[in-house]
């Protein structure tokens, strides 16, 4: 049986919905989403397929319209998300970002994926800082990890470029093709 971990936040204590960050918006999924993320997910198949568990098959627009109900229904979502898209000025989908508080007590995580046309401009980097002071700012948190697979060194240089600690790196399950089996763990805690 799976123990769940106990969540870090109080009922009723939520990051922001909506952030204002220059020229992005990072926001909470909204129902006409569907069509752009859907569009977003496919042209970055390839390159999500390497290292995202839940690209191990072509993206569904009934998957989406599933995940799009999920995010409509409660914030966060059931599993303790808050699952933000990441626009443009014109609305264009740039990428996604998330807090999950799934690790424990105290602690929030954060993942995130690029639109593949979107990488290295910082579009990912900018909206973790921002959701990693936001975390560190909630009542009750006092620590942010990012996890990622050793290999992914994208990822990982995410986590360093904003001051993440690599706490440890250690065996866990090769999720994704592109993975090697080694994780890490990388820190940022409250000053
Ligand atoms: C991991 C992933 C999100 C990283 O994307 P990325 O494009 O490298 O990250 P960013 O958007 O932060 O862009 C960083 C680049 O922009 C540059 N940059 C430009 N302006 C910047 C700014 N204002 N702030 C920060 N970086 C900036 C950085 O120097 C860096 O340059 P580099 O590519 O020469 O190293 C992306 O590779 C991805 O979607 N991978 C597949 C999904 C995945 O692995 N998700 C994580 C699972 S753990």
């Amino acid at each position: 049986m799976e123990i769940e971990a106990p969540s870090a936040l109080s009922p009723g204590i939520t990051p922001p919905q909506r952030i204002a960050l220059g020229d992005l918006v990072v926001r909470r999924w909204e129902p006409l989403d569907l069509l752009p993320r859907f569009a977003a997910l496919t042209a970055s198949f390839e390159h999500l397929h390497s290292w995202m568990e839940w690209a191990a098959e072509p993206i569904t627009l009934e998957q989406q319209r599933e995940f799009g109900a999920a995010m409509a229904a409660s914030w966060p979502s059931a599993s303790g998300s808050f699952n933000y898209g990441i626009f443009d000025r014109a609305e264009a989908v740039l990428g996604a970002i998330g807090i999950h508080d799934r690790v424990g007590p105290r602690t929030l995580e954060i993942g995130y994926w690029c639109h593949v046309d979107h990488t290295g401009r910082g579009v990912i980097t900018r909206s973790a800082a921002e959701l990693t002071r936001i975390a560190l700012a909630l009542p009750g948190v006092d620590r942010v990890e990012i996890h990622c697979d050793a290999a992914n060194t994208r990822s990982a240089a995410v986590a360093q470029r904003l001051g993440y600690r690599l706490e440890r790196i250690a065996p866990r399950p090769k999720l994704a093709p592109a993975e090697s089996g080694q994780g890490m763990w990388w820190v940022k805690t409250a000053e």
